[in-house]
């Protein structure tokens, strides 16, 4: 139990994944021993937030109860707006691409204005696959929002975002990322003058740690790690809009209230952040490296055994010590098809051109891996253990070929030479030296 006057980091926020948690930000606001009391304490109303169906094995299972000063269901109708966001499948290709990143707005924009999909792999209303936006925002958002198409991992990668949603407070800041669960109400404000970053929404199961395997009890992310936020509530009866996503429409209505006036609940279905410098990084300690699996933080499993609908993946700080190894990544054509951003630094495979707040697409069997120059480099280097810092790249790791949206592909940042950077890649065979 947590009270709303405690201010300090530890108390801001629980710890653990997947847990069932409770906080209340008024003594006593929780019921006790059931869920739905014919009388609330403060007169608050009672409901239930489900992230999965009630049927789902215990396992998959997630659901809050919330205690709330008015029902969610106190509202008027949704008017469509003006805009679709993530709507429809875009257009097919299977050339490698990669884009600088987007600047900052001139016009006020805040984080919804500023969400715009890049690429996708699935229709919103299939319970599988995930859209990929990019952000930028110069202010904060007045209204607020709720998707119900998906959770959403949000990734800074400038600015750090303050992330009002029902259950209470996050705080991120580029090398931290949050979940939204699908359908929580939030709002995002800025802390500084300028956000931009990446947003992955997940249409499938929601994302969890990944099973460990021969690596045991420990290591990659750990659970204590995650935080989900103390209750926190607004009482507040001006107007307020409300904004939803569903099926890749916004649609908006007006409130008198604040939606965001959770008292008291408990649940595991809760929005959370995890700090990626907190990441317990796992590589050889002999020669080759191993799959970039390795690198898995969070991943959404699909109906097919060990494939994932998403894996979110960090290529972080680390040392390189393998012997006779050919260090950055090997070239290679994979089944899974891979969206891949830079949060900070530079990406060992890339020598230039893949900037931070940028991003690449490499759909099924494309052909990539290290540019030229840092292929050559690589071959040549002296073989010391070498440890790449200022570094963290990224990767939403998705089974089903993600389209690049019609606005991506037409977008200036879009770089039309990004083939070139293999251009370099000349015959070295000569079958009489060994
Ligand atoms: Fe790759």
């Amino acid at each position: 139990m947590q009270s709303q006057e405690k201010t300090s980091a530890s108390s801001r926020y629980l710890s653990g994944f997947g847990n069932e948690f409770s906080s209340e930000a008024l003594p006593g606001a929780l019921p006790v021993g059931q869920n739905s009391p014919q009388k609330v304490p403060y007169g608050l109303y009672t409901e239930l937030l489900s992230g999965t169906a009630f049927t789902v094995p215990r396992s998959e299972a997630r659901r809050t109860w919330l205690y709330r000063i008015r029902p969610s269901a106190n509202h008027g109708q949704y008017q469509r707006m003006d805009r679709q966001l993530g709507a429809a499948l875009g257009p097919i290709t299977p050339n490698r691409l990669r884009w600088n990143p987007a600047p900052f707005p001139q016009a006020g924009t805040d984080f919804l204005d500023g969400l715009e999909c890049v690429t996708a792999n699935a229709e919103p209303d299939q319970p599988a696959g995930a859209s990929i936006y990019r952000y930028v925002a110069n202010q904060s958002m007045q209204r607020v929002f709720f998707n119900a198409d998906g959770e959403l991992l949000i990734v800074p990668q400038e600015g750090e975002l303050k992330l009002v949603t029902e259950l209470g407070v996050l705080e991120i800041e580029p090398l931290e990322i949050a979940v939204i669960p699908r359908g929580m109400r939030f709002r995002a404000e800025l802390l500084g003058a300028t956000a931009r970053g990446y947003v992955c929404e997940n249409h499938g199961c929601a994302l969890r740690l990944p099973d460990l395997g021969p690596i045991g009890s420990n290591g990659l992310a750990n659970p204590r790690d995650f935080l989900a936020p103390v209750a926190h509530f607004e009482e507040r009866d001006d107007p307020v809009e409300l904004v939803q996503k569903f099926l890749g429409e916004l649609w908006t209505t007006q409130l008198d209230h604040s939606p965001l006036d959770v008292v008291a609940w408990h649940g595991n279905n809760v929005p959370y952040k995890y700090d990626l410098r907190c990441f317990n990084t796992i590589g050889t300690v002999s020669f080759d490296h191993p799959d970039p699996s390795i690198f898995t933080v969070l991943t959404s499993p699909s109906a097919i055994h060990g494939m994932a609908n998403i894996d979110f993946v960090i290529f972080p700080p680390r040392w390189m010590v393998a012997e006779n190894t050919f260090r950055p990544p090997w070239f290679h054509r994979n089944l899974m098809n891979e969206f891949m951003g830079l949060i900070a630094g530079a990406y060992d495979a890339k020598a230039d051109g893949f900037s931070p707040g940028g991003a690449s697409l490499h759909n099924c069997m494309s052909a990539h891996g290290p540019d030229h120059v840092s292929t050559e480099q690589a071959i040549k280097a002296e073989l010391k253990p070498h440890k790449i810092e200022n570094t963290m790249a990224f990767m939403f790791e998705t089974g089903q070929v993600l389209r690049p949206t019609r606005q991506a592909l037409e977008s200036p940042q879009l770089q039309s030479d990004y083939d070139s950077c293999w251009a370099g890649l000349t015959k070295t065979f000569d079958k009489n030296q060994k």
